[in-house]
């Protein structure tokens, strides 16, 4: 491909945008439902980490029990939506609501927490109105119009990237939102390079141990995966897009040293529907006929790439990568979180936002061999159900051990109750379990020099409603947590984190 042609491909996907637009009289006709109705009236504890901050939340001082670690003392920055309801509407799906991002500072035996919205334009325009104006993921509220741009319905509710002295929040469908890293308030969107205002960048960034960020964005209405090379000064280095066919949602992928890998479950966007009048989300189609397809594209050069099939199966998460060289070529290692069916996004996270559990496959800790010498693909599940897994941040890329992630998934309510850490190579797994009447969250691994380091994450204690915040030895979680905070209320569940030293 030229780069004239690749040219073309980038001005296609910023022209077109990521949401094809929608008639508007699709959705004219909608009438008000009684999700919000139905969420008031629930009777279970759980749906505190589904509820609406009505406003931000100021800082607060935690009770805390023992004390943080020094290489623990700093921030821990997370993510999530949270602003699920406005004018007595409220969404149909757990990925809808505005951002809002958490931040816990941490000294010793003090903690602070306070939450900020992202005021994303979509926000403030919708505060400013008293209701939904535009669509969401999951969700088309009724008299929406449709979007200009992917930007204008970017609720930046995922994850958080810091770079080069710059706090982002972020989304997958647009661009990544820049916040004052002391204030919290919005400044703006990223715009990586003039010409590339409004890409869709994904909330998984990866950073490779010399600093270099890889990214990619899902250009879903135009089969275009966009992919980036950031600069640890935050310069962009390159940026291209390149036409996947049948191209599918992907939320995370990985980097091993030399290659980007793109685990690609066959949930497959399909224009027709979203024309018909479907959510983003219901505008795609689970083909388990096109398996997991793995793309495997070199690090520098993109117009090198390698296509191998797994089973059909769907993920969000991948935990790392890495590769060795075999007699018979390169051998890249993969694992992630994998489900046999795409459940839990069209139908468990769904029905959270009207406080009904529906049970989902359950997600297992899965390992892959991808052998590029031969073509072939093989995985084995470990004997452990998993989310949003985390590795030592030093060796992205490289191999690794152990995976920390969420675990032990109860009958009959969301979530999972234990954190985990898993040697991938064995198997074996230590966990510390936080109970029945807990919701853990996402934890992330801080490096302590040559030490073990600590694990450090927040769990909704819904028995109690409140969240907390625990920081575990990292080869000692059965122990319990070293140090715990607890805050004098819930907060809505969120996603993805990151710490930085203070
Ligand atoms: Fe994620």
């Amino acid at each position: 491909m030229t780069i004239t042609q690749r040219r073309e491909l980038l001005r296609g996907l910023l022209a077109a945008g990521v949401l094809p637009w929608l008639p508007a009289l699709a959705r004219a006709a909608a009438p008000k439902d009684d999700w919000q109705a139905e969420f008031e009236a629930a009777q279970v504890p759980w749906k505190s980490g589904f509820a609406t901050p009505r406003a931000d939340l100021p800082p607060v001082r935690a009770s805390v029990r023992g004390r943080f670690p020094d290489a623990v003392a700093g921030t821990l920055l997370r993510n999530g939506p949270a602003g699920h309801d406005l004018g007595g509407e409220r969404y149909h799906h757990w990925f809808d609501g505005d951002g809002m991002v958490q931040r816990f500072t941490i000294a010793g035996r003090e903690v602070l927490h306070e939450g900020r919205y992202v005021a994303t334009p979509k926000r403030v325009a919708e505060l400013r109105a008293g209701r939904r104006l535009a669509e969401a993921f999951g969700t088309l509220p009724p008299g929406a119009e449709p979007p200009p741009s992917p930007d204008s319905i970017n609720v930046a509710n995922t994850s958080l990237l810091r770079l080069a002295g710059e706090l982002l929040a972020l989304w997958e469908g647009g661009s990544a939102v820049r916040l004052d890293a002391r204030t919290l308030d919005t400044l703006g969107f990223k715009t990586w390079r003039p010409d590339l205002a409004g890409m869709p960048f994904s909330a998984h960034p990866r950073v490779d141990p010399d600093g270099t960020v890889w990214n990619f964005g899902i250009g879903s209405g135009q089969g275009l995966l966009a992919l980036y090379e950031i600069a640890p000064d935050g310069a962009l280095r390159r940026a291209d897009a390149i036409l996947v066919p049948d191209l599918p949602m992907i939320h995370d992928f990985a980097v091993t040293a030399r290659h980007l890998v793109f685990l690609m479950p066959p949930l497959v966007y399909d224009a027709k529907r979203k024309e018909a009048g479907a959510s983003f989300l219901d505008a795609h189609v689970w083909r388990p006929e096109l398996g997991m397809r793995v793309l495997v594209v070199e690090k520098k050069d993109w117009t090198r790439r390698r296509m191998l099939a797994l089973p059909a199966g769907f993920l969000f998460h991948v935990g790392n990568a890495w590769e060795e060289e075999t007699p018979a070529g390169t051998r890249i290692h993969v694992d992630y979180v994998r489900s046999d069916t795409a459940d839990t996004v069209f139908t468990t996270s769904r029905e959270l936002m009207r406080a009904r559990w529906v049970q989902r496959p359950v997600p297992q800790l899965t390992t892959v061999r991808l052998d590029l010498g031969t073509g072939r693909a093989t995985q084995a599940a470990l004997p452990v159900d998993a989310e949003f897994p985390r590795i030592d941040p030093r060796r992205t890329g490289l191999r690794h051990r152990h995976v920390i992630h969420a675990s032990r998934s109860l009958p009959g309510r969301p979530g999972f109750s234990a954190i985990a850490r898993t040697d991938v190579e064995t198997g074996r797994s230590q966990q510390h379990g936080y109970g029945a009447q807990a919701i853990v969250e996402e934890h992330v691994f801080v490096p302590d020099g040559t030490g073990p380091g600590w694990v450090l994450g927040t769990a909704l204690d819904f028995g109690r409603q409140k969240t907390l915040l625990s920081c575990f030895a990292a080869d000692a979680l059965g122990a319990g947590p070293v140090a715990q905070a607890t805050l004098p209320y819930a907060l809505p569940l969120g996603l993805h984190g990151v710490f930085a030293a203070a």
